[in-house]
C-alpha cells in the first residue's frame, strides 16, 4: 500500500508530548553564559552616554557591551530574498532608529543577572520625535523604493480607462493594522565557537541554511567553518524565515567571552527584534458590466517600512493573477519610511492582506449588481493567468467554488443583508475565494538504506511543526518500497544536504521532491545489485522488471524473494546512499502560471445590540494540487483559518505615535484566536496532481488557507449587519 495520501499521524508527535522534541532555548551545555538585550526606549535619536559601571560590577556578569565596545560587523545589502532580515546591525553606532532596538547587551552566568544588569544601565539620549505611520498621509507620504523581489507597478491593458468606462463602478480603500508573527516559541540562539575556529549556532530558525550565510557576511569567516542547527520550531510564521541581529549579537558576544552564549528572547523583544506584517493601506477600484463581469482592475498599496530597509508588502499582486478583467488590470506598491524596525513575511504575506481588499470588494459588486457572490466569482473566473497571458497549469477554483458552496449550504443562503437570524442574533454568511503563489526552489536530499533495511532522510529543511518528518518519510518509503515507519528523517542542520527556507509554503513542492529524487537513486542503486551484483538473483531482468514492497525485491508481486537486508548483505555492503537535486527552474519562468487556489465559506453570528462577532461555521475547499498526507495538510488548513480568524476579529499592533513604541506587546495585549474562538472547521481538498507544480504533483497548501479568511468573515459580517467594515479587524467598536 502507498503511504503517499495516507493520514499518516506525525512521527514525531509522541517525542513532543513528552518533551522528547528539544526546542532550541531547551539545549544546554556545559559553560554557557547568558545574554540578554536591552533596548531603546525612544524611536529616533542617539545615545549620547552610556553608564556601564554599576551594571559591570553587578553579581554575575561577565561584560556589557554597547556600540562603544561591540567588535565590528560587515555591513550588508538588503533584498526580499536575501538572509536578512534588516540590514541595520546591532551595537554598531549611537544612532537610534526605532523603539526597542538593542543598545546594549549584557553577559553573565545566568539569565536573571544578565537581564538584572541591564536594568543599571544608564542612557542619556537625544532625541527626536519618531515618524510613524500614518493612514490618513499614506499616499501623500509615500515613495516608491527599488524594485526587489517582483515588479511593483503592473499594467495590461487600460485599466483606468475600463474603470472610468464601466457601468459598474466600485472604490474604496482598505486598511490593515501592523501584526506581529507571536509563535508560542520565542527565538532563541545559542552560539558555540570550537577551538578551531568553528562556529555552530542553534537558532529558531526557518532557515538553517541562510542564517549560516548571513552569520559568513557578517562576521567575515567562511560558510564552511559555520553550522547552523535547528531541528524543531515551536511556530516560525514567518518572523524565523530571515536572521535578526540578535542572532548575530550572540554569535559576537560568545566570541567576545569565549564561551558559549545563550540568548533568548522575551516576549516584548519579538515585537521589535524580528520583523512583523507591516500596516497596509489598498485602495481597489473595480468597473464591470451590469452582469458582473470584470472589465477593470485598479489595486494599488502602501505599507511602512523601515528608514534603512525597502520592505515591500506585495498586497496588490492577487488581483494580477485572480480574476479576468476585459479592459485591464494595474497594480502599484509604495512604501512609507518609518522609525521602526523593518516589517517581513508573516502568516501568508502579500495575499492575506491583498485579498482582504480585493474579496471585499468583489463582495461589493455583488452587492452593486445583485448577481450571488459565488456566481459573480464563477463569471470572473479565467484559465490563463491575465498577468502572464500562460495558461494556469491546474486551476481547480470552479470546483472550490461549487464543492465548497455545496458543502456549506450556500443555496440556502437569503441574499438581503439583515435577513436571517438565530434568535435574536444577526446571522452572516460570506464567501471568498483566494489565489497563492506557488514558490520553487532548488533543494537537495540524501537517502541511505541501511544494512538493516531501514532508511534514512537527509537535508537542511525544516519542519516547522507542520508535519514534514513524515511526509517526507512517507516519500521516501514509496520511492523505496518500505513501509513508512522504516524511514528516519534528519532536518535542520546544514551539514546535511543543502536545502531552501522553510518559508511561502514549499516544503513539499521542492524540498520533498529531492527527497523522492533521492529515494529513487537509492532505489536504483539496489536494483542495479539486484540485476548485475554479486550472485545477482534478476541476472538478465530488466530494470523496470524489478518490483519492490515492505523492503523486498522481485520480479513478480507473488515472488519478493529477497530483502534489501540480504542483497546489501550478499554484496558485502552496508549502506547504500542516493542523492537527490532538485532543481526546478524559477515559476516565472516556466510555460505555465503555478498557483493554488481556495474558495472559503464563513458564518458569523453577530450580537445586534453588543456588536459582537462570533464565528459560527466555516467551510474551505482547496486545491492545493495532491495531498500527501490528508491528516497533516487538514492540521495545517485548520492553523492557517484560525490565523485567519486572528487577521479577521483580534490581532493588531498598535504604535504609540508619541513615543514610536508598539503597545501591546505581550499575549494579553495583543488578541490571538484561542480554542473559543474556534467553531468547527470543515476542510476539503478538490486538487489533482500538478505535473508542473512538482514532481511529487503538490502545490503549496500552509498559507494558502489562511488567506481570504479575514474577507469571507468581513462580508459574512455585512450579510449579517448592513454594515461594511473595510478596516481589520472587525471590532465591536466598529460594528455599534
Ligand atoms: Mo511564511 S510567512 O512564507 O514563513
Amino acid at each position: 500500500m502507498n503511504a503517499v495520501g495516507q493520514p499518516i499521524s506525525r512521527f514525531d508527535g509522541r517525542l513532543k508530548v513528552a518533551g522528547g522534541a528539544w526546542y532550541t532555548a531547551d539545549i544546554s551545555l556545559g559553560g554557557v553564559a547568558h545574554a540578554a538585550i536591552v533596548y531603546s526606549t525612544i524611536a529616533n535619536g542617539r545615545t549620547v552616554s552610556i553608564d556601564t559601571q554599576a551594571a559591570e560590577k553587578a553579581p554575575g556578569v561577565v561584560i556589557v557591551l554597547t556600540h562603544k565596545n561591540m567588535p565590528r560587523m560587515n555591513p550588508v545589502t538588503w533584498s526580499h530574498l536575501h538572509p536578512q532580515g534588516q540590514t541595520y546591525l546591532p551595537l554598531q553606532d549611537d544612532r537610534i532608529h526605532y523603539a526597542g532596538q538593542p543598545v546594549a547587551l549584557v553577559v553573565a552566568a545566568t539569565l536573571d543577572q544578565a537581564a538584572y544588569a541591564g536594568t543599571l544601565i544608564k542612557f542619556a539620549y537625544e532625541t527626536h520625535l519618531p515618524v510613524v505611520f500614518d493612514q490618513r498621509t499614506a499616499k501623500k507620504d509615500a515613495v516608491e523604493p527599488p524594485r526587489r523581489m517582483w515588479p511593483l507597478s503592473s499594467s495590461i491593458g487600460d485599466a483606468d480607462a475600463a474603470i472610468a468606462d464601466a457601468a459598474i463602478k466600485i472604490e474604496q480603500t482598505y486598511t490593515m493594522p501592523d501584526r506581529h508573527h507571536n509563535p508560542m516559541e520565542p527565538h532563541a540562539t545559542l552560539a558555540v565557537w570550537e577551538e578551531d575556529g568553528t562556529l555552530t549556532l542553534y537558532d529558531s530558525t526557518q532557515m538553517v541554511v541562510g542564517t549560516r550565510k548571513l552569520a559568513s557576511l557578517v562576521l567575515g569567516i567562511p560558510e564552511e567553518k559555520i553550522n547552523v542547527v535547528c531541528e524543531f520550531l515551536g511556530g516560525g510564521f514567518g518572523g524565523k524565515s530571515w536572521s535578526w541581529p540578535h542572532t548575530l549579537l550572540a554569535a559576537l558576544a560568545a566570541k567576545v567571552v569565549n564561551r558559549p552564549v545563550r540568548l533568548q528572547l522575551t516576549r516584548a523583544q519579538m515585537y521589535s527584534m524580528v520583523g512583523h506584517q507591516a500596516a497596509t493601506v489598498q485602495t481597489i477600484a473595480l468597473g464591470a458590466e451590469h452582469d458582473g463581469k470584470l472589465t477593470g482592475i485598479r489595486h494599488d498599496s502602501i505599507n511602512p517600512t523601515s528608514l534603512f530597509d525597502d520592505y515591500v508588502e506585495y498586497a496588490a499582486v492577487a488581483s494580477r493573477h485572480l480574476w479576468q478583467a476585459s479592459g485591464g488590470i494595474a497594480t502599484s506598491h509604495r512604501v512609507v519610511h518609518v522609525n521602526r524596525n523593518s516589517p517581513v513575511v508573516l502568516r501568508a504575506p502579500m495575499e492575506a492582506q491583498g485579498h482582504f481588499a480585493l474579496e471585499s470588494a468583489m463582495d461589493e459588486l455583488a452587492c452593486a449588481t445583485g448577481v450571488d457572490p459565488v456566481e459573480l466569482r464563477l463569471r470572473n473566473d479565467t484559465e490563463t493567468d491575465p498577468y502572464s497571458s500562460r495558461p494556469f497549469s491546474t486551476r481547480a477554483l470552479r470546483e472550490c467554488l461549487t464543492k465548497g458552496a455545496a458543502r456549506f449550504g450556500w443555496d440556502k443562503r437569503t441574499p438581503e443583508p439583515r435577513s436571517m437570524r438565530d434568535g435574536r442574533y444577526l446571522i452572516g454568511q460570506g464567501v471568498a475565494a483566494a489565489i497563492y503563489t506557488h514558490w520553487r526552489w532548488p533543494g537537495k536530499a540524501r537517502v541511505t538504506l541501511k544494512a538493516n533495511g531501514s532508511a534514512l532522510v537527509e537535508a537542511a529543511a525544516h519542519d516547522i511543526g507542520t508535519g514534514t518528518y513524515t511526509v517526507m518519510a512517507q516519500v521516501a518509503a514509496d520511492a523505496l518500497g518500505l513501509a513508512p515507519d522504516r524511514v528516519a528523517v534528519r532536518l535542520g542542520d546544514t551539514r546535511l544536504p543543502e536545502s531552501h527556507p522553510a518559508i511561502g509554503s514549499s516544503t513539499v513542492a521542492n524540498a520533498t521532491a529531492a527527497v523522492m529524487l533521492a529515494a529513487l537513486a537509492a532505489r536504483q542503486r539496489a536494483v542495479e545489485l539486484a540485476l548485475t551484483g554479486r550472485d545477482a538473483p534478476f541476472d538478465g531482468a530488466a530494470t523496470d522488471d524489478v518490483i519492490i514492497a515492505d523492503g523486498r525485491l522481485g520480479l513478480t508481486k507473488a515472488n519478493l524473494n529477497i530483502t534489501y537486508t540480504e542483497l546489501l548483505a550478499r554484496n558485502g555492503i552496508s549502506s547504500l546512499v542516493g542523492d537527490g537535486d532538485y532543481n526546478p527552474v524559477e515559476e516565472v519562468n516556466g510555460p505555465k502560471a503555478i498557483f493554488s487556489f481556495s474558495a472559503v465559506f464563513a458564518e458569523v453570528r453577530v450580537d445586534p445590540d453588543l456588536g459582537l462577532v462570533r464565528l459560527n461555521r466555516f467551510v474551505g475547499a482547496y486545491d492545493a494540487g495532491r495531498i500527501i498526507n490528508p491528516k497533516t495538510a487538514r492540521s495545517q488548513a485548520i492553523g492557517g483559518i484560525i490565523w485567519g480568524v486572528g487577521q479577521a476579529l483580534l490581532e493588531q499592533s498598535e504604535t504609540d505615535p508619541v513615543s514610536g513604541q508598539y503597545i501591546n506587546r505581550n499575549y494579553s495585549g495583543y488578541l490571538v484566536p484561542t480554542n473559543a474562538d474556534i467553531p468547527e472547521l470543515d476542510v476539503m481538498f478538490v486538487g489533482g496532481f500538478d505535473e508542473e507544480a512538482s514532481p511529487l504533483g503538490a502545490k503549496g497548501l500552509g498559507e494558502l488557507t489562511a488567506v481570504s479568511v479575514a474577507p469571507a468573515i468581513a462580508n459574512a459580517v455585512y450579510h449579517a449587519t448592513g454594515k461594511r467594515i473595510r478596516d481589520l479587524p472587525v471590532t465591536v467598536e466598529k460594528l455599534l
